[in-house]
């Protein structure tokens, strides 16, 4: 299984914050917003992820994730010239998929809640051909939405309709097969002049092939593509490290507990940033004596999900 990350766009809705930097890197709280989609395909159990960007950003996403190596995995960078759709993330990474599957994130989706870990672990174990996940939302015009039958059967697919058929909005985590980028490359652009996810996605839901697995009330989706959504999800990110002392999206705790890197390599990245919360939040868990000793803490720590998964 590859990974990609989508973190092109002009982040337009965001300026003027967004005119000299990329939307990606801006913070939600106390990390970059990237690390958010990253942490969602470490802890999927991904190693291999291509980051899309516009050209004038790969630099500076290099010098923040360079080549992974420091979390034990392999990033690497492909530009998207203009953002001319979601989609496009699938022709641009061709060469990177080759015959495998793929999970493809977008750079400004943000997933929390306990069993997430697990639900992702066991739908990229079981996915076939296309899998996409399903989130109950106040405004669903704003997103693609499935409806669904009484059967709980999808029906149809459609890209921010006027008159939802459903309040179920498609989030942007896709799992497909490789068949994926050929079916990207024969869309035509719709009315905004972008290739459409959705469009894709009604493709395979016409061959049967789409799986939707919904996330329920206890998960949190949110993205950080406005202003309000921004500030939004660094409240709630802030609220809930602050109240439980565990950090969201930590790459670097992530890659820790995956057994990427070593307790020492983790006390080091920790030192580097020791003035701030997130660094002594690093040396804090390196201190620890034993792994078990966390978990035993909590038992829906994202590591003890995968523990018990595996
Ligand atoms: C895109 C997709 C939409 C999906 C959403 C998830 O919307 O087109 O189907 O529901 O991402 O974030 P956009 O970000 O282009 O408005």
């Amino acid at each position: 299984m590859k990974g990609i990350i989508l973190a092109g766009g002009s982040g337009s809705r965001l300026s003027p914050s967004t005119l000299s930097v990329n939307k990606h890197l801006l913070a939600v709280f106390d990390k970059p917003m990237i690390y958010y989609p990253l942490s969602v395909l470490m802890l999927g159990g991904i190693k291999d992820i291509l980051i899309i960007c516009a050209p004038d950003d790969v630099s500076r996403f290099k010098g923040l994730l360079g080549n992974g190596e420091s979390l034990g995995i392999s990033i690497t960078y492909e530009v998207q010239e203009n953002p001319n759709g979601i989609p496009e993330a699938l022709i641009i990474g061709e060469e990177f998929i080759g015959r495998d599957d793929v999970t493809l994130i977008l750079g400004d989706n943000i997933f929390y809640g306990q069993g997430f870990t697990t639900l992702l672990r066991k739908a990229i174990q079981d996915h076939k051909h296309a899998t996409v996940f399903g989130y109950r939302v106040k405004d669903p015009e704003r997103f693609g939405v499935v409806e669904f039958d009484e059967n709980k059967k999808v029906v149809s697919l459609e890209e921010k309709p006027n008159d939802p058929k459903s309040d179920f909005a498609v989030t942007g985590l896709y799992i497909y097969d490789h068949r994926a980028v050929d079916i990207a490359k024969r869309l035509s652009p719709s009315g905004r002049g972008e290739l459409e996810i959705t469009d894709l996605n009604k493709q395979y839901l016409a061959m049967d092939e789409l799986d939707v697995q919904l996330l329920g009330r206890g998960f949190a989706w949110m993205d950080a593509g406005t202003h309000e959504s921004l500030f939004e999800a660094s409240e709630f990110v802030k609220n809930i490290q602050q109240r439980q002392g565990f950090k969201l999206a930590c790459i670097e705790e992530i890659a820790y507990y995956l057994g990427n890197i070593d307790k020492q390599e983790l006390r080091e990245i920790g030192k580097f940033m020791s003035k701030t919360d997130y660094g002594q939040y690093l040396i804090d868990i390196a201190n620890r004596k034993h792994i078990e000793q966390y978990w035993d803490e909590m038992d829906s720590h994202p590591m003890l999900e995968v523990s018990k998964y595996e």
